[in-house]
């Protein structure tokens, strides 16, 4: 085999060659490299179309990879200091999925905390396996979940010796990195797996200032969305892993199982590109990043009320990925919701997330200072002449009262009742806002006044509310027989 720098592609290289054989194509794909639907080639480019291709000898199979997706892998199992890689096309929560599975069997233990994301929760579904839950500290001033510390997952472990492994988010949505070398420690003690969803941290590989990945301190598989902060295309992401903790070849079964027979070529020509410009040039481009979202954070501060999150606003032992910008929006007696609503219809911003009490806002590879100079400009005519001084109510993170296992409640019998109705039930659905996709009611989890009231402000907020069966929100599925 060709001994390959992290400067080649090799994925990519094969589709450019394939393209320039200019071979007559009687495979799937039935658009024949776009001449089987014109106008949406006119429209995206003849380039795009013409390596939207399907798998074959010298392009290699992701489902066994043994030619170029394989070399493709390997480079970026380099990159990031991992043992194996793995391309993964229905993004981080297929990955999230396959590392709970591969380090777990059903009827097994996990210690989570409980503001993981929705993948992880039905992997929980999907896999049987019954989660322990470590709720996070919440920092009062941001309104705003902090990681999960060594002393909590401790706890759970003396509680739990029998869990099989460890998730620990690196870092939420929100930036929030929890105190995971000892955690790593600990679990490894414990002969458990630790499993990161670094859906938020694909870039914490890649510059000495940010913090550290998973994998660089020694977790055994994490989940990265390349596709959020590292430049792919949406829906491509990574699974590295390292150590023999759980088993590489585990891992590659349960991959198999779950992802698509008909790999995009264009999502994973994306990630070998991606990887290519992490490795070799990731630390100059986070220098920029690092540089604009400082400035950001300067000029927003203090500013008709706003408040934008800091290093020394976090609660020790977490700590922030300074890439990110989360403001906080209480004092301008607007909500996060109504603020980046407006900053999209009035000056034709559109940024990531809001919650009841802050917004946020990606800035990544592809910003430099005028876009991040217009959005802190706009941020601030937005908010120069609102109503102020208003505190309003904050979306307190609820804590719910876990009845039965996600699956059991899943599967279980139910009837739909009026969610108005149907405080004291027990859940058999999910109800979460997207974007962050934090489940607020699991499965099997009690249904309170306060979640009631909570969906209902949220409603008001209009915000985008999943989970539920019920598009309008209004019936849910609880556990029970209908009389
Ligand atoms: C914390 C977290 N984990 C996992 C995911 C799932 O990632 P993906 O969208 O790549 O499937 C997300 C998506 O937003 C997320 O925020």
């Amino acid at each position: 085999m060709r001994k390959y720098t992290q400067n080649d592609t090799p994925l990519f290289d094969a589709l450019k060659n394939y393209v320039d054989e200019n071979v007559w194509a009687f495979h799937v794909p039935g658009h024949k490299h776009g001449k089987g639907i014109e106008e949406f080639t006119d429209y995206v480019g003849k380039a795009v179309m013409e390596i939207d291709v399907n798998s074959m000898e010298d392009l290699d199979n992701l489902a066994n990879p043994i030619g170029v997706i394989k070399d493709a892998h390997e480079l970026a199992a380099k990159a990031f200091g991992a043992d194996y890689a793995y391309f993964l096309i229905n993004g981080t929560t297929s990955g999230i999925q396959a590392m709970i599975m591969a380090a777990t069997e059903p009827g097994d233990k996990i210690i989570m905390p409980r503001n993981a994301h929705k993948s992880a929760f039905s992997a929980l579904i999907l896999a049987g396996v019954i989660p322990v839950y470590v709720y996070p500290d919440i920092n009062e001033e941001f309104d705003i979940a902090m990681g999960i510390t060594a002393e909590q997952v401790e706890e759970a472990i003396k509680l739990n010796p029998d869990a099989k492994a460890v998730l620990v988010l690196n870092p939420t949505y929100y930036g929030i990195t929890s105190e995971l070398k000892r955690i790593i420690e600990l679990a490894h003690l414990n002969n458990m797996a630790v499993l990161c969803d670094e859906a938020h941290g694909s870039h914490f590989y890649f510059h000495p200032d940010l913090p550290p990945g998973g994998i660089q301190l020694g977790a055994d598989i994490a989940a990265l969305s390349i596709h959020k902060t590292g430049g792919s295309l949406t829906q491509s992401s990574l699974l590295i892993s390292k150590g023999k903790r759980v088993d590489p070849l585990i891992i590659k079964s349960i991959l198999s199982l779950t992802q698509s027979t008909s790999a995009s070529y264009l999502l994973m020509a994306s990630l070998d590109l991606a990887r290519k410009q992490l490795a070799t040039r990731g630390k100059e481009m986070l220098n920029k990043i690092i540089e604009i979202t400082g400035y950001a954070k300067e000029e927003i501060n203090g500013h008709n009320g706003l408040a934008a999150l800091n290093k020394d606003d976090i609660n020790k032992p977490s700590s922030l990925d300074p890439t990110k910008l989360v403001v906080n929006v209480s004092k301008t007696g607007m909500t996060g919701y109504e603020v980046m609503r407006l900053l999209r219809t009035e000056f034709h911003v559109q940024l990531e997330m809001a919650d009841l009490s802050n917004i946020m806002a990606i800035i990544s590879f592809g910003d430099d200072s005028e876009s991040v100079k217009f959005l802190v400009n706009s941020l601030k005519k937005l908010t120069l002449n609102r109503r102020r001084g208003e505190e309003l109510i904050t979306g307190r993170i609820l804590r719910p009262e876990v009845i039965v296992a996600p699956r059991d409640a899943y599967y279980g019998k139910n009837k739909s009742v009026l969610l108005e109705e149907s405080a004291g039930e027990i859940s058999a659905e999910m109800i979460m806002v997207y974007p962050p996709g934090i489940p607020m009611l699991c499965p099997g989890e009690r249904i309170t006044k306060d979640i009631i009231e909570k969906v209902k402000l949220l409603k008001k907020q209009h915000c985008q509310l999943q989970g539920m069966e019920d598009p309008n929100m209004e019936h849910i599925k609880v556990l029970g027989h209908n009389v």
